[in-house]
């Protein structure tokens, strides 16, 4: 029985602290998009630079990582995302997504 419970606790923390780490904070992220807009528009819909809105988080989220590490290649947004944290991306990521 007192395995049982130390199982059920084990699961709890896992379940409260994974993704709070992990995920970004769309408000947030909001508030630091505006140096995407110039390129992606106002409503990530895309102006000189593809549309980013409504696509999904990991996807948008591993783009702008493989932007940032040089695996994709491309001068601007190379040089937006050297100046992000990993924090800021994830935050980034969350507020596109969850854009129409
Ligand atoms: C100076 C213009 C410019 C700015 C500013 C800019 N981007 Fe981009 N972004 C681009 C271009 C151009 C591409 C497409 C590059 C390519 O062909 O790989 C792109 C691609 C992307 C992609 C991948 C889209 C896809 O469909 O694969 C994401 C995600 C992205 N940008 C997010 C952002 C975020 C978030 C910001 C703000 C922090 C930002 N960008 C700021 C120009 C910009």
């Amino acid at each position: 029985m007192k395995t049982m419970l130390l199982a059920a606790c084990v699961v709890a923390l896992l379940v409260a602290a994974g993704p709070a780490q992990a995920a970004g904070d769309a408000a947030a992220g909001k508030a630091k998009s505006e140096q995407c807009a110039v390129c992606h528009g106002d409503h990530g819909e895309g102006v000189e630079a593809p549309p980013i809105a409504g696509k999904a988080e990991a996807e948008l989220l591993q783009a702008m990582m493989e932007y940032k590490s040089g695996k994709r290649q491309d001068a601007a947004m190379k040089e937006v995302m050297s100046k992000l944290s990993d924090q800021d991306l994830a935050d980034l990521a969350a507020h596109y997504a969850a854009m129409k």
